[in-house]
């Protein structure tokens, strides 16, 4: 639909951006923290971008004063960062490291000095190693216990001061990265025991927000989850149905058992049938349903746009993703007998082959909105590009433009109806990204190191840095503006 008038962002909203404690944090040894598996993988040659490893990442467990006090210059109104559960409990449970604790006390403390509002996410995928050799991680029930009473631990020691929390980030990459398509750890290949981690995860994200309940904290909580909205390539009706199909795959498989406590019924009977899942037991269908969230935590990167697919099987080249920067490198996936995904022509790329598409950040936060009636916080929103710092500038008006196109269809989902707590841009430093290096980067702050080297680590504020800082102070209202106003 068209407005005439577009409403303004609401008065308290969330002016934020975030963060991952592997992903900036550094220090992944000092004052006690364990090995998470991110640690231990990453050793591994040939598995990350040039072998990069946040060993030292961008330092900020060293230098976060000087982070928040860059953030309060920007006037930030929210940050939301994780914890890194090694460092609370070494061994993933048994003792506190109260080291851990102090530094995310001091965090915090600092954050709320500036009137910052914290935004914890409580896991980020830094699993404790001794977790992952003792009993399979995600793949034992376990872990469900354990990830309450890590939780738990930061209820208590937090919730004086952080009133939002992010249960699991984007549980739909970290299990079919980790278990369906081995590239994040434990690196495993099978579809089985995906779902069987997955459910897992599931059961533990419950937990985590059903003992919320139990302890009255005061707050809000929910998971974070990563919404690629489908499109079908054109009118074809089979095509439509295929769109259906893989968005009850790819997100409500997810988003239905958070909201509603209960997976997609067409995707459950295909998975029961073909004997990779059984139905779930009563007693995780009660727990599940004291697992219903606040809000749902939207990180929206992409759309991706598919066309039927009549083959049973995977196709022999298989699925190539694209982390050395150079256009065009990616391929894509099929899934049988469901849907192939496809370029869709009305959109560009990135320079790692993600899809740029502003309107589909409008399409999740409208989908959420009709099927679940929750309120949404974006928790990610941003664009990994090559900056080039030159004469101490870095100009980075490609991602000014980015954000700016994604803010104004926040700000159109708004007045359609929407009710959107915040925006957290991805990310306010740079920062490691995983398996691409430290080439693709994110942040309002450009940090002087690559793969090869660490260098100085100094901080730079880019050229979108003071961008976001008028869009704040304005609340949104610059966003707008006619350019020669
Ligand atoms: C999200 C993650 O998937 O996307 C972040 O929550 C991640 O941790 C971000 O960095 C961007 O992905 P990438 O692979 O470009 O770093």
């Amino acid at each position: 639909m068209k407005h005439k008038h577009l409403d303004a962002f609401p008065a308290d909203f969330l002016w934020g951006s975030a963060s991952a404690a592997y992903q900036i944090e550094g220090a992944h040894d000092a004052d006690g923290k364990g090995e998470s598996i991110w640690d231990v993988f990453v050793k591994k040659p040939g598995t990350t971008f040039q072998d990069t490893t946040g060993d030292i990442a961008v330092d900020h467990y060293h230098r976060y004063l000087e982070d928040v006090a860059l953030m309060a210059e920007q006037g930030l109104k929210a940050y939301r960062f994780s914890v890194s559960w090694a460092r609370i409990f070494p061994n993933g449970k048994g003792e506190i490291n109260q080291a851990g604790l102090d530094f995310y006390n001091a965090l915090i403390d600092e954050l709320v000095k500036y009137q910052i509002e914290p935004i914890v996410t409580i896991y980020h995928w830094d699993l404790p190693q001794a977790l992952q050799d003792e009993y399979g991680g995600f793949e034992s029930r376990e872990l469900i216990q354990d990830f309450t009473n890590y939780a738990k631990v930061l209820f208590e020691a937090f919730s004086d001061r952080v009133k939002y929390w992010i249960s699991l980030n984007e549980q739909n990459v970290f299990i079919t990265h980790g278990y369906l398509l081995g590239l994040h750890p434990p690196k495993v290949k099978d579809l089985k025991r995906t779902l069987s981690a997955n459910h897992i995860a599931n059961l533990a994200n419950a937990s985590v927000i059903a003992a919320f309940r139990e302890g009255n904290y005061p707050g809000q909580i929910g998971p974070s989850f990563n919404f690629s909205p489908i499109y079908a390539l054109n009118a074809d009706p089979e095509n439509v149905l295929a769109k259906m199909d893989t968005e009850e795959l790819m997100d409500f498989f997810w988003l239905d058992v958070y909201a509603r406590g209960y997976y997609p019924r067409t995707v459950l009977k295909q998975l029961i049938e073909q004997g990779l899942m059984t139905e779930p037991t009563k007693a995780d269908y009660a727990l599940l349903a004291k697992g219903k969230p606040d809000f749902i935590g939207l990180n929206y990167y992409q759309s991706a746009t598919v066309t039927k697919n009549d083959a049973l099987s995977l196709s022999q080249e298989g699925m190539q993703m694209n982390h050395s920067g150079k256009k065009g490198t990616s391929r894509s996936i099929s899934i049988p007998s469901v849907s192939k995904f496809t370029k869709n022509t009305y959109l560009e790329q990135t320079n790692w082959d993600w899809t740029i598409d502003p309107v589909g950040i409008r399409s999740a936060l409208r989908t959420i909105e009709s099927r679940y009636a929750l309120p949404v916080l974006i928790t990610e929103n941003g664009l990994g590009e090559y900056d080039q710092f030159e004469n101490g500038e870095i100009d980075d008006s490609y991602r000014i433009d980015y954000l700016k196109q994604h803010l104004k269809q926040v700000q159109e989902a708004i007045t359609d109806g929407v009710q959107v707590l915040g925006y957290c841009s991805w990310s306010f430093t740079d920062l490691l990204s995983w398996l691409n290096g430290y080439q693709k980067r994110y942040g309002f702050v450009y940090v002087d190191r690559d793969e090869t080297s660490e260098k100085t680590l100094n901080r730079y504020k880019k050229k979108s840095f003071y961008w976001y800082q008028e869009v704040i102070a304005t609340n949104g209202a610059s966003l707008t503006k006619k350019e020669n106003d």
